[in-house]
């Protein structure tokens, strides 16, 4: 068993971020959402792991997770000219992927638990495909499964207009090498992408076996704003262990579960967990609430934050109230109380709302 894990694309719904960097190396609880996606392959066993890159943001792809030695496995990258499709994506990987079969992963996606049980579900009755199917409240915004009575895919649509049922396509799969035979057929969609749910129907009009799970965890896509948000209070009530190696004074509160990184001071605030502070950042004279991730070197003075996340290099100065918000890194947000006016740079594509 190989895993490919895809890691190009465009990330056109995570503008302004993506200008500047990669979307699956966004900070959830100050890790990169594709580590989450390693971890869990890393977990069942494979050691060989393909990663498809785009040449834009490739190289700090390879920066961040290196040769594999982090997990104990061996990493090859492979570039994807263009973001012509998930389906696309497998066939650039034709060469590293040979005849064997594969967990395909989407490097933005979450899910809660481990993907061993997919996968002994595959090895027990050998389909074809595996796909994992999750109830959703829009799947006009999804690959959306339309099911049997007793629980056998009929076909699969992609952002149906008029959805046969709630049932999501998740960006999990688990394939044997009939999928490539799959891809061959099939020609691009009307948005110009070869699509893996127009491979995985052609793998059913052919008589092939694709097995559905349907998924009792949660699951999240972190391409967007709100998505990435509800990921990070997720994973910090599930997974956020609290450790204190920086410097907290006498002044200061700390209630629930804290994370704070080595070189981080905290004067004269109040911080109530879950919350995740990196390294060398300084919080004074301020409040931190639940659910908020702060990466290193940010500096907090005199504000309020909750529910957001703060990477690398930003300043909040005198920010009375901020909340469910997505602060990139080196941004500076202060306000300038002798004026009544805002006075902004914001980079295209930038939401601000006050
Ligand atoms: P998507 O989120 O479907 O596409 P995208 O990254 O282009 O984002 P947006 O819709 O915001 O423009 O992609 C899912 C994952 O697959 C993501 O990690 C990027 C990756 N991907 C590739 O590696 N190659 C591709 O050709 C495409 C379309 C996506």
């Amino acid at each position: 068993m190989k895993a490919l894990i895809l890691s190009g694309g465009k990330g056109t719904r995570l503008r302004p971020l993506t200008y500047s960097g990669a979307k699956q190396l966004v900070p959830v609880a100050n890790r990169p959402i594709l580590f989450y996606c390693i971890d869990n392959i890393a977990q069942i066993g494979i050691k060989e792991v393909g990663i498809i890159i785009s040449p834009e943001t490739g190289r700090e792809i390879k920066e961040a997770v290196g040769n594999g030695s982090l997990w104990n496995i061996k990493i090859q990258y492979i570039i994807q000219d263009i973001p012509g499709g998930l389906a696309h994506a497998v066939k650039v990987a034709r060469d590293f992927l040979g005849d064997s079969p594969f967990v395909m992963y989407l490097g933005d996606n979450l899910i809660g638990g481990g993907i061993d049980r997919f996968l002994h579900d595959f090895e027990r009755n050998s389909p074809d495909a595996l796909i994992l199917l999750k109830e959703v409240e829009d799947p006009k915004n999804f690959g959306v499964a339309e099911v049997s009575a007793n629980g056998r895919l009929i076909r699969l649509i992609e952002k149906p207009d008029e959805p046969p049922s709630n049932l999501a396509l998740v960006g999990i799969y688990i394939f044997s090498q009939n999928i490539h035979r799959a891809i061959e057929m099939i020609k691009p969609s009307k948005r110009g992408e070869l699509e893996i749910t127009d491979a995985i129907q052609k793998l059913i009009d052919m008589g092939f076996t694709v097995e559905s799970f349907i998924l009792d965890t949660w699951w999240l896509d972190t391409g967007k704003k709100d998505d990435l948000l509800t990921a990070n209070a997720i994973v910090l009530d599930e997974w956020l262990k609290g450790s204190i190696n920086g410097s907290v004074d006498g002044a200061s509160k700390l209630l629930g579960r804290i994370s704070v990184g080595k070189g981080s001071v905290i004067k004269s605030s109040t911080i109530r967990g879950p919350v995740v502070i990196g390294e060398n950042t300084t919080i004074e004279d301020s409040f931190v609430g639940p659910y908020t991730s702060i990466g290193n070197n940010v500096r907090i003075k005199n504000s309020s934050a909750e529910h957001s996340v703060i990477m690398d290099g930003s300043e909040l100065r005198d920010i009375e109230r901020m909340e469910e918000s997505l602060i990139g890194r080196r941004v500076t947000l202060l306000r300038n109380s002798r004026h009544k006016a805002l006075r902004l740079m914001l980079g295209d594509d930038s939401v601000v709302e006050v």
